[in-house]
């Protein structure tokens, strides 16, 4: 931004100012009991203008990065380098998928010896690139990470970082030793709404902060598809889904708060999608004519025929039909009885925090939801704020105000197709800034910070299962 082009932040907003007008685009607020949502302070509340940063950034050159994993989470942060090529440009890509290492090769003109099937042959070639993104599996993050460090690689690097406390500690080492810039793949703090929250809070515009509530409502449909049948659905063979799904929620609590977390007590426990739950007659398939398909809210034939929901997944070609998705829940995971897999993942888990000064926060993760999208409650000591993952209220109690944060960043041109609210792609441009200043404060969501809330994540676990609060180790 201004550090690039001589422009004063006020005068960048200006200059960016369909993206800055985003309150201005007819948001329709519709009053709602819900938690968070359109909560009748919604009506009549002042605007309260935190604007929207745009989305590119301006480098000294293009960053080269070589992607590891050119799955769904490869692809999107690919994508800037399609929508800011003087910014990043793709120049390796590892997969050992290889219709989807072929499509991003080829979308980004990848020479054909930078194209690599397992991650190990991408590292045997040494660095390649100025970064790397590391989009594989969650148990392929540590190995790659650590050596890419050593070879001189910066890195964004997805989250979980790694899936035991120690491996995330040895990350941190390993960064410090090599100064690369790391940034983990927290999106949440890089969407316009979770900056606009934090700006509030860190302008004191409900005081002191004493306590948060914060809900992660997964949302039904998306629990069976990735916790239950789908790529996380065992915590051995990923992470526990506290780490999986909510370490961006941590992080966010923690990010808010900007105190350590000294202690957590955790329970949570997976009640519904177990053998002893199916229903009589349901098959092995939803495909294999169970009795209850057209009931079940978990049908695959549902999710994914009729929804058309994830569909990314099963690689399907332009102009597929009916029947190819049909063939993919015969023959993969995705078409079989959520009561019938080997899943293992919590679908409830609550945790109470407690952080430096005995500020608290309770935090629920809930895959019985319709919706999915964060809910937050900050309560302070001269005002309160609520929100629902889209706008949020501050309401002031002396001045009887309430004030309303709602850009529709959907809605944003240039934000259009960047999920998490926009953080993706937002993320992408700051660690592309980081790496070329070689400046890690320029990169919210550091390794060293993301540590923290991994270890976080951690302490739950151990909660969980002593029964026990737990401390949260010091780094
Ligand atoms: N930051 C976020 O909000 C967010 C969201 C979803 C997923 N994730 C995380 O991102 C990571 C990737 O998730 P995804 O949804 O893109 O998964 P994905 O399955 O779509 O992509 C992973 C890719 O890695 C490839 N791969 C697997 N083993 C490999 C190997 N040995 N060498 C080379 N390639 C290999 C697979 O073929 C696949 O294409 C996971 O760790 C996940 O937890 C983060």
């Amino acid at each position: 931004m201004s550090e690039n082009n001589g422009l004063s932040r006020r005068d960048f907003f200006k200059g960016m100012s369909f993206v800055a007008g985003g309150a201005a685009l007819g948001v329709t607020l519709k009053p709602s009991a819900a938690f968070g949502a359109d909560a009748p302070a919604a009506q009549g509340a002042d605007e309260l203008d935190y604007p929207v940063e745009g989305l590119g950034c301006v480098t000294s050159r293009p960053i080269t990065v070589a992607v590891m994993g050119a799955g769904s989470r490869g692809r999107t942060y690919a994508g800037y380098a399609e929508r800011f090529p003087n910014a990043m440009k793709v120049v390796a890509v590892a997969d050992i998928n290889p219709l989807r290492r072929l499509a991003m090769a080829e979308k980004y003109g990848v020479a054909e010896n930078r194209r690599y099937g397992d991650f190990h042959d991408m590292l045997a070639a040494g660095r390649i690139a100025d970064a790397m993104i590391i989009a594989l599996p969650d148990d392929l993050h540590y190995e790659p990470a650590m050596a890419a460090m050593a070879q001189g690689y910066d890195l964004l690097l997805e989250k979980p970082m790694a899936q035991t406390e120690q491996e995330c500690l040895d990350l941190l080492k390993r960064q410090r030793e090599t100064g690369a810039i790391v940034g983990v793949c927290h999106v949440l703090r890089y969407a316009p709404y979770f900056r606009a929250l934090k700006s509030a809070l860190d302008d004191g515009l409900i005081g002191d902060i004493v306590s948060v509530q914060h809900m992660e409502p997964i949302e039904y449909a998306h629990m069976a598809h990735s916790y239950v049948r789908g790529n996380w659905h065992s915590a051995k063979a990923t992470t526990p889904i506290i780490l999986a799904k909510s370490c961006h929620d941590l992080d966010i609590i923690k990010w808010f708060l900007g105190k350590r977390c000294e202690a957590v007590s955790a329970d949570g426990s997976l009640i519904h999608f177990r053998h002893e739950n199916a229903p009589a007659g349901a098959p092995a398939r939803c495909t294999d004519g169970c009795p209850h398909e057209a009931t079940c809210p978990y049908s695959a034939i549902d999710i994914y025929c009729n929804k058309h929901k994830h569909m990314y997944v099963f690689d399907l070609p332009q102009g597929y039909t009916r029947e190819d998705v049909m063939e993919k829940l015969r023959t993969t995971d995705y078409g079989r009885c959520v009561y019938r897999c080997d899943n293992d993942q919590c679908d409830h888990y609550v945790a109470n925090l407690r952080f430096e000064g005995g500020v608290t926060a309770a935090f629920s993760m809930e895959a019985f939801t319709p919706w999915g999208g964060r809910r937050t409650r900050v309560m302070g000591t001269r005002g309160f704020i609520e929100g629902d993952g889209r706008k949020f209220t501050v309401y002031d109690f002396r001045a009887n105000r309430r004030r309303l944060w709602a850009k529709n960043v959907s809605e944003i041109a240039e934000y259009k197709g960047s999920g998490h609210g926009g953080g993706d792609l937002a993320l992408v441009r700051d660690f592309l800034r980081a790496v070329d200043a070689h400046d890690e404060a320029l990169l919210s969501s550091s390794l060293a910070a993301s540590v923290e809330s991994h270890v976080m994540g951690f302490a739950c676990e151990r909660s969980r299962f002593s029964g026990r609060k737990e401390p949260v180790a010091a780094l």
